[in-house]
């Protein structure tokens, strides 16, 4: 692909956010906060319920703008990104999938359609078994009511339905927290096995520790609506360097 924003090397991050405030209702939920999320990479935000993980993702594909600091993609001023554009390099998972009446591939369809023009709903057709197959569904699920499948079938349609506009990179948040603990891990090992065939930039907020620790390669602990540390999942978990860090990890990623 070509463009301005993709310029070879060296290779920026492919987020970074600088002196990021944000409020909600009024209230400040993001404070200050400075971060690069490593492009290529799968990372995850841990921290309290509360903490502003939910709050730093919706910046990432301007769901939310924040309410003053900077955030890039790809070293860019993201505002510079038309919006459609942007969200179809950016994709959004969210925790409860969504499904509307009739088939998975009319689920599917519906991403190429928003947004698209004729030329773009067509392509979107001819990628419905290759975004079956990378979320991990067999391609007859193409004809299934999409209403009547299991959350897991679901929030693998949902990943299908993200993976349409072929994006760069990949935004989930609390993927599998609806889930049963064995499907929830059957999803996590799709996530790693998608962004190691694929080379998809991923960034997922997880409260489920075991999935930070296994699946991510960069790990970013929030609390408060600021940064505690971030860093390499395994030097993270192996010896945080932040007391905070080291509590929420041994308390399993509850509360403290
Ligand atoms: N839509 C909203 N309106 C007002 N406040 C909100 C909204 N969503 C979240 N908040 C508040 O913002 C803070 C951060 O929330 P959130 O980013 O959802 O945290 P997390 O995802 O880490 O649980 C919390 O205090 C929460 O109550
Ligand atoms: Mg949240």
């Amino acid at each position: 692909m070509t463009g301005p924003e993709r310029t070879a090397a060296p290779a920026p991050d492919a987020f970074t956010l600088e002196g990021v405030s944000q409020e909600r209702a009024g209230r400040r939920v993001l404070t200050d906060l400075s971060l690069a999320l490593p492009n290529g990479g799968f990372a995850t935000l841990i921290g309290p319920s509360g903490s502003g993980k939910t709050s730093l993702l919706r910046l990432l594909n301007r769901l939310d703008d924040p309410a003053c600091g900077s955030v890039r993609l790809f070293g860019r001023p993201i505002r510079e990104f038309p919006v459609r554009a942007l969200r179809r390099r950016v994709g959004f998972v969210f925790q409860t999938p969504t499904m509307l009446s009739g088939t998975v591939a009319g689920n599917l369809e519906i991403a190429a359609t928003l947004g698209g023009d004729a030329r773009a709903v067509a392509r979107g057709h001819a990628r419905i078994g290759e975004v079956l197959r990378l979320a991990e569904l067999a391609g007859d699920y193409a004809d299934r009511t999409a209403m009547d499948l299991s959350g897991g079938e679901k929030q693998r349609v949902a990943l299908a339905r993200a993976l349409m506009t072929d994006p760069e990179i990949l935004l989930l948040d609390e993927p599998t927290a609806a889930l049963d603990p064995e499907v929830a891990e059957q999803l996590m090992g799709t996530l790693r096995r998608l962004r190691e065939t694929t080379g998809l930039t991923i960034v997922m907020v997880t409260h489920r520790l075991s999935e930070a620790r296994l699946a991510s390669t960069y790990t970013v602990m929030l609390e408060a609506g600021r940064v505690v540390e971030a860093g390499p999942s395994d030097r993270i978990f192996r010896e945080p360097g932040e007391a905070r860090t080291r509590a929420f990890i041994a308390a399993g990623g509850r509360n403290a």
